[in-house]
């Protein structure tokens, strides 16, 4: 299949749209390469299109009315539902998909399903905060390891399953700092040889690669469509028995067969946990989102991300100053068979192993901190990406290596900064810059950013920057 990129990328509006950046002694109007896609991606117009006729054609409550609208919005998004569970590759059978309203709410909802179970929950060292942060409200957690690639430690896990009464591993799909992905496959079968299920967070990888989660034995996964080209909803893919035994995670309208002063009859999932009115444009935009990735072709569309992360890593490795977080698998997950990745021909570059890899880098410029490349990055060279922690603190903890005083006197600049001490540049705290790309970034992206960078390591910015609350701004004359 011949995939014209150009006229993809012609579909994100956003990518037109020009905004000050310095340059040729003055400020001008120059559209922004756009290369922030882990936080979430832009709309294309199509979809745009798509969430307006929703509004003009049919818009309406779900579940509860005899009219059209409400008929169709019914349709309509109970038809996303099954566009979920297919483009996972879920099992229909066995499984529900639930909508939510962020990544987040999913992994809420996944904590909740499990809170009564016994047994603790393992998760990994690489996690997004959401997806530790709520299991810690109700449940007893224990992490297992990353190695010093950044990769899971597949033997930590066996081993804490071993020595754990584990009744859930809940680790990410692909790290959202690194791009590194883990072997699902792996894990899986490990969690369910100790008797445990595994979750999935899969925030990072749902609009990038293919995904089976039946064929991998995956119980959960959770992902988000404001990362995949859709507005803000999200959804738990989840076991019915786990999801029709649990109380409901959200009470309230739409959740119930009946109630009665002293009785309350909850319905089977999915009504169960949905309480309230849900996102509804959202989730039939979703849907949509995934019928034009599946189109494209999952396969076509790692294929097309992976060769620009190639160029980018490459031109990357090119500036001395620049120092990048790990990106080499580990050679015993290069070697694994039971890839959840579906494996593409890019191969490997030098120490990099894309096989294991999602089109996303942390790096830093050498003695320039995070906050002020990416201001000048964006004033400057007019290039978009991400700089901080990153949600993910115990990750950041190893990659940067930071050690017990490091972190005692962070905590002391967090502790002034709650007290809204925050005018000297010791209140800066230790991060990455984060490049993620997306289906319609191309070269021309990519040379932006590493001008930028290049600019920047070689001290050759022109603006003044100020620090603020925290972080780098312009100074305004
Ligand atoms: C791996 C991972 N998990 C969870 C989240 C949280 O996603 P959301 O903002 O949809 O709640 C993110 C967001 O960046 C993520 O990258």
């Amino acid at each position: 299949m011949n995939i014209n990129w150009n006229s993809i990328r012609k579909e994100f509006p956003l990518l037109k749209e020009k905004y000050p950046v310095f340059g040729r002694g003055d400020f001008h109007g120059e559209s922004i390469a756009y290369l922030d896609n882990a936080a979430s991606t832009p709309m294309p117009l199509f979809l745009q299109k798509k969430f307006c006729e929703i509004f003009n054609k049919y818009y309406s409550n779900v579940h509860r009315g005899a009219h059209y609208f409400s008929i169709i919005s019914t349709v309509k998004y109970e038809e996303a539902r099954k566009i979920a569970m297919d483009f996972i590759g879920g099992d229909k059978k066995t499984h529900e998909i639930i909508f939510a309203y962020n990544t987040t709410d999913a992994l809420n909802l996944a904590a909740h399903l499990i809170k009564n179970k016994k047994g603790i929950v393992l998760a990994s060292e690489m996690e997004h905060h959401s997806n530790y942060l709520p299991y810690l409200r109700d449940n007893v957690v224990e992490l297992f390891c990353v190695d010093e690639f950044g990769n899971i430690d597949y033997a930590d896990l066996e081993k804490k399953l071993k020595k754990y009464d584990v009744k859930l591993v809940a680790v990410s799909g692909v790290s959202n700092v690194t791009g590194i992905l883990s072997d699902i496959g792996l894990m899986a079968k490990l969690a369910h040889k100790y008797g445990a299920k595994i979750l999935i967070d899969g925030a990072q990888a749902l609009a990038h690669m293919p995904l089976d989660v039946k064929k991998y034995g995956i119980d959960f996964f959770a992902g988000a469509g404001h990362k995949m080209y859709a507005p803000g909803v999200a959804f738990l893919y989840a076991p019915r028995a786990i999801l029709d035994e649990a109380e409901s995670y959200r009470p309230g309208g739409g959740t119930i067969n009946y109630v009665l002063p002293d009785e309350v009859n909850y319905s089977l999932s999915p009504e169960r946990h949905e309480g309230g009115t849900p996102n509804i444009a959202g989730a039939i935009v979703l849907g949509e989102a995934m019928k034009w990735l599946k189109k494209i072709g999952m396969k076509n569309i790692r294929k097309h991300e992976m060769e620009l992360f190639e160029y980018l890593v490459g031109e990357l490795k090119k500036i001395p100053q620049v120092k990048i977080y790990p990106i080499r698998s580990n050679p015993a997950v290069r070697d694994a068979d039971m890839s959840l990745v579906n494996r593409t021909s890019n191969g490997v570059y030098g120490d990099l192993n894309f096989e294991w890899h999602l089109g996303l880098v942390s790096f830093n410029i050498e003695n320039i901190h995070h906050s002020l490349a990416v201001a000048i990055l964006n004033y400057e060279a007019g290039a978009a990406i991400r700089n901080g922690c990153h949600c993910a603190h115990i990750y950041l903890k190893q990659l940067l290596k930071l050690n017990k005083k490091d972190i005692e006197k962070i905590k002391k600049i967090l502790a002034k900064k709650q007290k809204g001490i925050t005018e000297t540049e010791n209140l800066i705290i230790p991060g990455t810059l984060r490049a993620s790309l997306g289906i319609f970034n191309n070269k021309k992206d990519v040379d932006k950013l590493i001008r930028g960078v290049k600019m920047i390591a070689e001290k050759k910015w022109k603006r003044d920057y100020i620090y603020e609350n925290g972080a780098y701004k312009l100074r305004i004359k």
